[in-house]
C-alpha cells in the first residue's frame, strides 16, 4: 500500500504587498535591502479576523476539486499551522466543519515551517497502515498576526497563505520516502516565546529570530535531509526533477541547491512573490508549479521543510 497526491490547491489572501509599500507604511526598510538579502519582493497579508482555517478552506476546496473528491469522502484531515485560529479546538476541526465533513480523524501538526512536510509524512503513514484511505493535508498560516511590525528584522520576511493536497491510497508510489528530525536545543533561535496564563499574555507574543543562526542551520540540514531521503528510497539525487525547499529566503535556496549539486533551474522558487509563509510555503510552491505546467505527471519531486523547534525533514515523491 502506498499513498499518492491526487489533487493540489492553494490560496493567497488579498492583493500582493510590495516591499516599497511596507516602507510607505512606515517601516524603516527598502526594496533594495529586502530583495538583495532575501529575494522577497511581495507578500500577501490576511485581514484582521481572517484566520488560518479561512485560508485553509479555499485551498482545500481547490485541492478536492482537482482530485475530483467530495469533502465527505475524506477520512483524515491534518492541518499544519503555528497560527491556529484558537488555542483549541484544532484548526483541523474548524476546517472540517467549514467543509461539511463529519467523522474524519482531524488534528493539527505544529512543526512551524517544517509543518507541511511533517503533516504529509504522518498522513502517508496513516494511509500505508491501512487505517485511512483519503487524507486532506493542509499548510495554513497567518504569520502577519504574530509579527512585531516595529521590528524590521523580522516583519519584512513573512506572508500569509495556505496550500493543500489530497493524498489517497494507491497500489503504486506516490511517496517514496520521508525523513523527519528535530533538535529542541535550538528552540531559542526562532520562536514566539509567549503564552496565555489566567487570561493574560505572559512572555513575548511576537516572532523573534536570530537570522544568521537560522540561515546556517537551515542550509546544513536541508542538504542533509535530502541526501538521507534519497538513501532511504535508494535513488540518486540526479533522478530528482524538482526540488521544493521551504521558501524562507532565496539565498538559503541557492546555497542548498549548490550543496546538493542540483541546478537552480530545477528549484521551484516562490518566496519572491509570497514571502515566507511557514507551513504553507511548500504546498503553495508545489501548487503554483503544477498549475503553471512546470511540474508534470510522472516527475520526481523532493519537498523539504525547516523551521522553529528546530525541526526539519524531507519527502521524496513521484507525482
Ligand atoms: N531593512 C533595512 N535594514 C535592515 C532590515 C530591514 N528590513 N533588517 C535589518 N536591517 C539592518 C540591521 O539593522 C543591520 O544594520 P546595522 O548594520 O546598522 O546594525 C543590517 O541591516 C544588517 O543586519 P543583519 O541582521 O546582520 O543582516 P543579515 O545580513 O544577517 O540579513 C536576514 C538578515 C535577511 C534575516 C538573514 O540573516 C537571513 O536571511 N537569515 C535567514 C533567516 C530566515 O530566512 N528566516 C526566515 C524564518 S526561518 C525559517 O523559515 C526556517
Amino acid at each position: 500500500m502506498y499513498s499518492q497526491i491526487t489533487g493540489i490547491g492553494s490560496y493567497l489572501p488579498g492583493p500582493p504587498v510590495a516591499n516599497d509599500e511596507l516602507a510607505r507604511r512606515g517601516i524603516d526598510t527598502s526594496d533594495e535591502w529586502i530583495a538583495s538579502r532575501t529575494g522577497i519582493r511581495f507578500r500577501h497579508l490576511a485581514e484582521n479576523g481572517e484566520t488560518s482555517s479561512d485560508l485553509a478552506l479555499h485551498a482545500s476546496r481547490q485541492a478536492l476539486a482537482a482530485a475530483g473528491c467530495a469533502a465527505s469522502a475524506i477520512d483524515l484531515i491534518i492541518v499544519a499551522t503555528s497560527t491556529p485560529d484558537f488555542i483549541f479546538p484544532s484548526t483541523a476541526c474548524l476546517l472540517q466543519a467549514k467543509l461539511g465533513n463529519q467523522g474524519a480523524t482531524a488534528f493539527d501538526v505544529q512543526a512551524v515551517c517544517s509543518g507541511f512536510v511533517y503533516a504529509l509524512t504522518v498522513a502517508d503513514k496513516f494511509i500505508r497502515s491501512g487505517s485511512h484511505r483519503r487524507a486532506l493535508v493542509v499548510g495554513a498560516e497567518v504569520f502577519s498576526h504574530i509579527l512585531d511590525w516595529s521590528d524590521r528584522t523580522t516583519c519584512v520576511l513573512f506572508g500569509d497563505g495556505a496550500g493543500a493536497v489530497v493524498l489517497e491510497a494507491s497500489d503504486k508510489p506516490g511517496i517514496l520516502a520521508s525523513t523527519l528530525h528535530a533538535d529542541g536545543a535550538h528552540h531559542a533561535i526562532l520562536s514566539v516565546p509567549g503564552s496565555v496564563c489566567k487570561g493574560v499574555v505572559t512572555g513575548d507574543p511576537f516572532l523573534r529570530m536570530d537570522g544568521q543562526a537560522v540561515f546556517k542551520f537551515a542550509v546544513r540540514v536541508l542538504a542533509e535531509a535530502a541526501d538521507e531521503c534519497c538513501r532511504i528510497a535508494a535513488v540518486s539525487p540526479s533522478t530528482i526533477d524538482w526540488l521544493i525547499p521551504h521558501q524562507a529566503n532565496v539565498r538559503i535556496l541557492e546555497a542548498t541547491a549548490r550543496k546538493m549539486r542540483i541546478p537552480l533551474d530545477k528549484v521551484v522558487i516562490s518566496v519572491d512573490r509570497h514571502g515566507n509563509t511557514s507551513a504553507a510555503s511548500v504546498p503553495l510552491a508545489l501548487d503554483e508549479a503544477v498549475r503553471a505546467g512546470r511540474i508534470r505527471s510522472g516527475q520526481r519531486i523532493m519537498l523539504e521543510g525547516v523551521g522553529g523547534g528546530f525541526t526539519w525533514g524531507a519527502v521524496l515523491l513521484d507525482i
